[in-house]
């Protein structure tokens, strides 16, 4: 384990988060900060009042302020307002970027050398605000949005050809939004390539239904976002990240010049490990991929050209 992990927001994602980041010991000390008066100390509380039960010694505390979290090895952004029916992420955008801004000022004087994982909306664009405000270098700042995606992708699959989910191998990229690209000709069934499985039609509206994954739940919901399948994603993200795993993961990463882009957050396959993001993979793509990836990356252009820094 690693000495602390910060959670900032302490709704449904955060709270979420620091429960399975505890449970899995992944850190000695889990901080959740938030503003609202009470409710990190509360949910915190409760938390490590169930650590007796579920048999975990990793410490939760809930606080106010940043001084708990000082030295964080690894911090988890999720503040802000979520989704209701009929928003777009891209709705949330100056209104998560101001607390995003704010938070990231924060983090950058009491953990000027943690890893940061962004899971507030919209996420390319919110992992695009803490690089800037924190300087922090692309090894350490990787937006959650991938494993999300993946994971709605390959739950679908699963499903539908009625196979264990950890058999389903495959890879989700680009901005998370309705433009996010599923890797159909990266997508396995214990290594059988999904298309000699089920047929187009089917898999047309998998690939659909995973695109518009996020606002299935909203609409559920009514009165918030997904939070289960989020959280669980960051928390992979962070398992890489503390136990030096070396995972193949789709996050989103500042681009260099990869795929041929450069100067953005987008999803493509990258290495976790201790230092963060470890290598930025390069897959051949098929001609429609790399056109639906181009056309991703400027659906998450625009509103990065909106952000008021
Ligand atoms: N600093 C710390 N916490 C903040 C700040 C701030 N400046 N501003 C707001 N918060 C807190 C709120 O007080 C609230 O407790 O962020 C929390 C957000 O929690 P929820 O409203 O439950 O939202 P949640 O479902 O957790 O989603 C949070 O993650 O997945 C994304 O789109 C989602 O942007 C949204 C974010």
């Amino acid at each position: 384990m690693v000495n602390k992990i910060t959670v900032v927001g302490a709704g449904n994602v955060g709270a979420t988060t620091a429960q399975r980041l505890a449970e899995k010991e992944l850190a000695r000390t889990v901080v959740m900060v938030d503003v609202a008066d009470g409710i990190p100390q509360g949910k915190g509380l409760d938390q490590w009042e169930s650590a007796p039960i579920e048999g975990f010694d990793s410490r939760i505390v809930g606080t106010n302020g940043y001084e708990e979290t000082a030295g964080s090895d690894i911090v988890v952004i999720t503040a802000g307002i979520a989704r209701k029916p009929g928003m777009s992420r891209d709705d949330l955008l100056n209104t998560n970027a101001g607390i995003v801004k704010q938070v990231s000022e924060q983090i950058k004087k009491t953990s000027p050398n943690a890893i940061l994982i962004i899971v507030s909306n919209p996420l390319d664009v919110m992992s695009y605000v803490a690089k800037e405000v924190t300087g922090f270098p692309r090894e350490r700042v990787l937006g959650m949005a991938g494993v999300l995606d993946t994971a709605r992708y390959r739950s679908f699959l699963a499903e539908a050809l009625d196979v264990s989910v950890r058999d389903i191998q495959a890879m989700v990229l680009g901005g998370h939004g309705d433009t996010m690209v599923p890797l159909i000709s990266y997508t396995t069934v214990s290594g059988i390539p999904v298309t000699q499985l089920i047929d187009k039609a089917k898999l047309d509206a998998i690939v659909d239904r995973t695109r518009n994954g996020g606002a299935e739940i909203v609409k559920f919901l009514k009165t918030g976002s997904a939070y289960y399948a989020p959280s669980s994603a960051a928390v992979q993200m962070c398992e890489a990240i503390v136990l030096d795993q070396k995972r193949i993961l789709p996050c989103a990463a500042w681009l260099e010049g990869e795929y041929g882009m450069k100067d953005l957050f987008l999803g493509v396959p990258c290495k976790l490990g201790r230092n963060g993001l470890e290598q930025i993979l390069e897959v051949t793509l098929t001609d429609a991929e790399t056109a639906e990836l181009a056309k991703s990356a400027e659906a998450v252009r625009e509103p990065m050209r909106a952000v008021k820094l």
